[in-house]
């Protein structure tokens, strides 16, 4: 495994490896990784000649200082994972490399429709930090598909969006939530949680598949109460729920009455650990 951390050597290999016609798969990522990003690498061998991983534990994408310091950093494990499973090349960009003039008048990208609602409202600037990595990444690296998970669902809306507008020729793939056994959503931030908070953290997507099961069940009108009802359960197991409702799986939009596919998007807070999961339905109207 290659690793890669100034833009002038990425730009160097990426020349040799387009020269060659390979056909190269990014996975971005902040690091610390999990299972969930293993999967994503996996993925990404059945479409691509060349893996790529990047790790850069993004500062524009956080809105809060203390989340970015606490943010868990372990490249020498992750270095180790990467090799394991045979990835190419890993980029691992020192932040000076990334933003040159600081991140305070960083020139940005930003997906207007979609940036600012749910995860974008209640983490105001997250979302135009992740266009504008990507968009970097993306012009760096020129992959020809690019590997998302689901569990983020709106920020993979938002880097589709994003390479539309841009007219990127790249393909988004992406991978399904992985989940351990019971039913927590993979992710970096599970290792925040204390002992007790672990055993209450499954309950989120426990309740947000019942929740899903009696709204395809029940009449539409009785939504509303269907919601909050897990609500009141959610806040009951100890989590305080910032979002929990049915939204367009297009969109984002609250579904209109024909709208059959719809998802159910929650982001809670346990203790000081916000913890976002989605589930996928089909209306049958
Ligand atoms: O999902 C993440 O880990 C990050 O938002 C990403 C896509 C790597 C951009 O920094």
């Amino acid at each position: 495994m290659h690793i890669i951390k100034t833009i002038k050597v990425l730009y160097k290999e990426i020349k040799i490896l387009k020269k060659s016609n390979k056909k190269i798969g990014l996975v971005p990522t902040m690091g610390n990784l999990h299972d969930g990003h293993i999967k994503l690498i996996l993925l990404a061998k059945k479409y691509s000649d060349i893996i790529i991983v990047s790790i850069f534990i993004n500062p524009m994408q956080f809105d809060n200082l203390s989340d970015l310091k606490n943010y868990p950093k372990t490249f020498m494990k992750d270095s180790i994972i990467l090799k394991k499973y045979h990835v190419d090349i890993l980029f691992f960009p020192h932040i000076n490399e990334i933003y040159p003039n600081g991140i305070e008048h960083q020139t940005f990208v930003e997906v207007i429709k979609l940036s600012k609602i749910l995860e974008g409202q209640s983490r105001p600037g997250h979302f135009r930090g992740v266009t504008t990595i990507i968009t970097k990444l993306f012009n760096f690296i020129q992959p020809d598909f690019a590997f998302f998970g689901e569990k983020d669902y709106q920020q993979l809306l938002i880097i589709k969006i994003l390479v539309k507008e841009l007219n990127y020729m790249i393909k988004i793939i992406s991978l399904p939530t992985i989940r351990l056994k019971n039913g927590l959503a993979l992710s970096s931030r599970n290792n925040y949680l204390s002992s007790q908070e672990n055993e209450i953290a499954p309950y989120l997507y426990k309740i947000i598949k019942k929740t899903c099961e009696k709204i395809i069940k029940e009449d539409d009108n009785i939504r509303p109460k269907i919601i909050h009802e897990s609500k009141i359960l959610l806040i009951k197991k100890g989590f305080s729920v910032d979002i929990f409702d049915i939204y367009d799986y297009k969109n984002l939009e609250h579904p209109s009455k024909k709208v059959k596919k719809v998802i159910l998007l929650a982001s809670v807070w346990l203790g000081n650990t916000r913890l976002i999961d989605n589930k996928k339905i089909i209306l049958n109207y």
